[in-house]
This record gives structure tokens, sequence and C-alpha cells, in this order.
């Protein structure tokens, strides 16, 4: 399965370059907590980020590990220019690549990463395409480390379907009062960003139940959430060293 014209759009990138601050809950806490769940690098070491957009997650990365070097990944063009340009003062520390997530080619790299990370896409693929997604990471990784999502995830019933919608909608509309841009929250609803207001085709969340589960029996230990909000998780596992299951 490759992108098509239904899928995310370059309207979608120039929207979310303006509006992803407020549609985001705590998005600076989200990126903190992936660089926290990825054991620290060794020198030279590479992450990968998937659909890295403007690349927010690549420059938090990239200032939390010196040591390291982050090649942002992303099919829209807007996005991979926007990227280069905002982290151009890494140097070559970081570097932009033109890929469609669900297509295979990209999945076999040479140098092998020490981290694949991933915020607000992979809810793009379905359960299937999400697990083989998961194995690829897992054999492209280098032993000891680590591969942390950041995503929206489904709720598995009304109570949790009803919480995800209010506290999104809370928090959106905190963000954008804090930040004086109290229409942030209207265009919120305009542009139907919602998935517990909007479900859209384009969206396609798993229950973060499932994830935590497919990543397991992928081979990943130590798999855990280690943050969730308004039907949004930070989750992973580690590759670990040595002979596995
Ligand atoms: C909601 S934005 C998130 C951007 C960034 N990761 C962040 O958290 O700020 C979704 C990103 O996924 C990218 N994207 C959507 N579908 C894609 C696909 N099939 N292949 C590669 N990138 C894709 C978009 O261009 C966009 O940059």
């Amino acid at each position: 399965m490759t992108a098509s014209e239904e899928d995310w759009n370059e309207q979608d990138s120039q929207d979310f370059i303006r509006y992803g601050e407020y549609f985001v809950p705590e998005r600076a806490a989200q990126a903190a907590v992936i660089a926290s769940a990825i054991p620290t690098p060794p020198p030279g070491a590479l992450i990968l980020d998937l659909c890295c957009g403007q690349g927010r997650l690549s420059a938090a990365l990239l200032e939390a590990f010196p040591q390291a070097e982050v090649v942002g990944l992303d099919i829209s063009t807007t996005m991979l220019e926007t990227a280069g340009r905002e982290l151009a003062s890494f140097g070559d520390r970081f570097r932009t690549e033109h890929f469609d997530l669900a297509a295979s080619a990209w999945r076999v790299r040479d140098p092998a990463p020490w981290a694949v990370v991933s915020s607000l896409a992979v809810h793009h693929l379905d359960g299937e395409g999400k697990q083989q997604l998961f194995r690829d990471v897992y054999a492209m990784l280098r032993p000891g480390g680590a591969f942390v999502l950041a995503d929206l995830v489904e709720a598995t019933g009304p109570l949790g379907h009803e919480l995800a919608r209010r506290m999104w909608d809370d928090a959106v509309r905190e963000q954008s009062a804090e930040a004086g841009v109290p229409a942030a929250y209207e265009k919120f609803h305009e542009l139907e960003w919602s998935h517990y207001h909007y479900p859209d085709p384009l969206d396609r969340p798993s229950p973060l139940g499932d994830q935590l589960n497919w990543l397991a029996r992928t081979g990943f230990a130590h798999v855990d959430a280690y943050w969730m909000k308004a039907g949004h998780a930070v989750f992973g596992g580690v590759k670990q060293e040595g002979p596995t299951a």
C-alpha cells in the first residue's frame, strides 16, 4: 500500500505547521518523554524520525543527544523544506529524506539506526500495516536501541471515547487561550481535526493495548506506555542485545 490522493496533502501540512502547537496535547512534554525513553546513544548514533513534519521532535532529540545524528523522513515537500530550514543550525547532524511511510524500500537501512521514533503519523497505517512496520523497525534497529512512538490511539469503548473527546477539546482550548490565540480552538473544529469528533478514513488509530501487545510479540523488550492524555500516547520498547526469543 502506498499514499494516495485521499491521504495527507500539502494543505494539511500548512494547517499543521500553523496550528500544531495548539492541536497537539502537551507537544513539548511528549517530545521530552520520547527522548527519555531512548537509551543513551553511542557516539555517531543515528536516529530516524518517521514523518518528521517540520522537525520539532528531531530538534528535541538533537538537543538531548549532541553525540547523535537525526534523519527526518516525510512525504510532504512543505514539511521537508520547513524542517531543513528550521533545523539548519544543527548542520550535518540533521538531514531530510523523502519517503512514503507505507512503502517498503526505505525499511532496509545501512547504517542501522540506534533509535526509530515517530510522532502523530503511524495511525495513518491500519492494524496490519502497523504490525508490519513494528517488525521492519525491529529488524533494522541496532541491538540496545529503541522504537518510541507518540500517536493518536483508539478508545476501546464509549467511556474512553467520550473522555478522549472531552479531554482533547479541553487541552486545545487551554493551550489556545494560554497562547492568546483563542481562534485556534475554533480552527480545531473548523478543520475537523479531532478523530474523536470527526472520524476520517485517513486516521486508523489502534487501541494502545493492541499496539503494546504487537510490539512485545515482535520481540521488543521493556514494552510500556510512558505517557497518555486525551487519546494520545507515548509508548515503545527496546531491542535487547544478545539472542532474542
Ligand atoms: C500530524 S503531522 C506530525 C508531524 C510531526 N511528526 C510532529 O509530530 O510534529 C503528520 C506527518 O506525517 C506525514 N505523512 C502523512 N502521511 C505520510 C506518508 N504516507 N508517508 C510519509 N509521511 C506521511 C505528513 O506529511 C506530516 O508531516
